[in-house]
């Protein structure tokens, strides 16, 4: 087969995947890992098996595939389709590069400039300098990172005794930091877990106290980690407060936006993240609620240097970055050395819709998120599980005579709706209860598409009640 064939091949199945997966039911193929690793053919041949068996390959991979695009789909913080995204992610393979220097990424170095430039400037950072990232995990580690060096501005040079430095962030965060923690040498145990409020943000008075008693304990605060946008409650930590507590002890204040910082495009919603440009940096995914395949991350922070500094390579790729005059290389301010674009996904889906268009994307999202809990708070057998300040509606079956009861539904029930195939929510835990976490940041869903979630949660619930023995 031709290379044009080919690729026209591929494309038309691509279009009937995505197509279908606005129709079709069965969002989640059922096989069970070991009916699949014994039905697939994966292995690597001695021989090449040419351009027909790769055509046959593909549909084996799409047919074995959780449809993400799908109205259902409401697991992660992401989903959905962007077309011009799709279109970004092919271009991105055809011109194959790397994101170290202008030299051999010409007009992709610009494209990532133009996108970390209006990015810093929503937040009203000023002049600042970013990186796209692998992800919000990576982006708060590199917080985490630029923090340390401005405390302990020889650390990248010469190390860190990290047993008495801490930093602190709301209990209810992202476990990347406990990650970042580890990497950046002070340990798990340093991270300390601030307490939150009800409603799952970070109380500042709380924060000002652990700081107070890390000082008399003879410990050195160096970061203060606030989250908008948390991953289970999606709650955003007031800003503003936790700002003046972390400057009056002169502590680097890094945001994990990585799931709210869409609502910066909102002037109904931007409210939320009031007091972001008093931050020394955050990080945000354009691959979780804008829709951009993954991965699409960026990382923002005021001061350049100090990310320059804990990216630099001491002065020994030599192979790589020639002085030019012009200081235009993006990899002088990324901890990876290849790098792919995905600067151009994001670059052309911003341009398709423009700043409207996603301001009205967070507020359609909003709205369906709204409408969601309202049907949950109406229903008798629904109960939501925490409040609402994003798109994050969480939410159990009410049944069962017991706490355990109750809990034992609500997992099984989860189970049930996975295999089921038709919708995919996660599973979460608030006070020891155990929820149903569904998301909105997905195009395709609908008022009609959670109307059908609902009835299929209820309609299993009934099911597994009926099936647990009688008291
Ligand atoms: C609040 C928050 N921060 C960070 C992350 C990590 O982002 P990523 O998966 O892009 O590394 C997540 C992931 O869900 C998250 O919910």
């Amino acid at each position: 087969m031709e290379t044009d064939l080919f690729l026209d091949e591929v494309l038309s199945r691509v279009k009937e995947f995505l197509a279908s997966s606005q129709t079709e039911d069965e969002i989640r193929p059922s096989d069970s890992h070991t009916s699949l690793s014994r039905t697939s053919d994966l292995q690597l041949p001695l021989e090449g098996r040419g351009l027909d068996a790769a055509l046959d390959d593909i549909e084996q991979v799409l047919r074995h595939s959780v449809r993400t695009t799908a109205p259902g789909f409401m697991n992660p913080l992401w989903g959905g389709l962007s077309i011009t995204s799709i279109a970004g992610e092919l271009v991105t393979a055809a011109t194959n590069t790397a994101m170290y220097t202008y030299e051999i990424a010409p007009i992709a170095t610009l494209i990532e400039s133009t996108i970390l430039k209006r990015i810093a400037e929503l937040a009203e950072f000023g002049t600042s300098q970013g990186t796209l990232t692998t992800g919000g995990s990576n982006g708060n580690l590199l917080g985490m990172l630029c923090a340390r060096q401005a405390k302990f501005p020889m650390s990248s040079h010469a190390g860190v005794d990290g047993t008495k430095m801490v930093a602190f962030v709301s209990e209810e965060s992202h476990y990347s930091f406990n990650i970042a923690s580890n990497v950046i040498g002070i340990g798990h145990s340093n991270l300390i877990k601030v307490r939150c409020n009800e409603h799952g943000q970070m109380r500042p008075d709380a924060l000002e106290e652990e700081i107070e008693y890390a000082i008399q304990e003879g410990r050195i605060p160096f970061a203060v980690l606030a989250t908008s946008g948390t991953t289970v409650k999606g709650s955003f930590d007031p800003l503003r407060e936790i700002a003046g507590v972390a400057h009056k002890y002169d502590l680097w204040m890094h945001v994990d936006a990585a799931w709210g910082g869409s609502c910066l495009f909102s002037s109904q919603y931007r409210s939320l993240m009031d007091g972001i440009e008093l931050a020394d940096s955050f990080c945000w995914d354009a691959h979780k609620m804008m829709g951009i395949p993954l991965i699409c991350s960026a990382f923002i922070v005021k001061d350049a240097e100090i990310l320059q500094t804990v990216c630099s390579n001491g002065n020994t790729a030599h192979y790589l970055y020639i002085e030019t005059g012009e200081n235009v290389d993006l990899g002088r301010y990324s901890l990876q050395c290849g790098r792919r674009n995905d600067a151009l996904k994001l670059w052309l889906a911003w341009r398709e819709i423009g700043d409207a268009g996603w301001a009205s994307m967070v507020e359609r999202f909003m709205q369906l998120a709204n409408y969601l809990e309202d049907r949950v708070k109406n229903h008798p057998s629904l109960e939501l599980m925490s409040e609402r300040m994003w798109t994050n509606v969480c939410f159990r079956y009410v049944g069962g005579s017991s706490m355990d009861e109750r809990n034992q539904i609500n997992a099984e029930l989860r189970q049930r709706l996975i295999q089921d195939g038709r919708f995919m929510v996660s599973r979460s835990t608030i006070n020891q209860s155990i929820v149903l976490r569904s998301v909105v940041a997905n195009r395709s869903i609908t008022e009609a598409s959670l109307d059908a979630f609902l009835e299929r949660v209820i309609s299993l619930g009934k099911d597994i009640e009926r099936g647990l023995p009688q008291q």
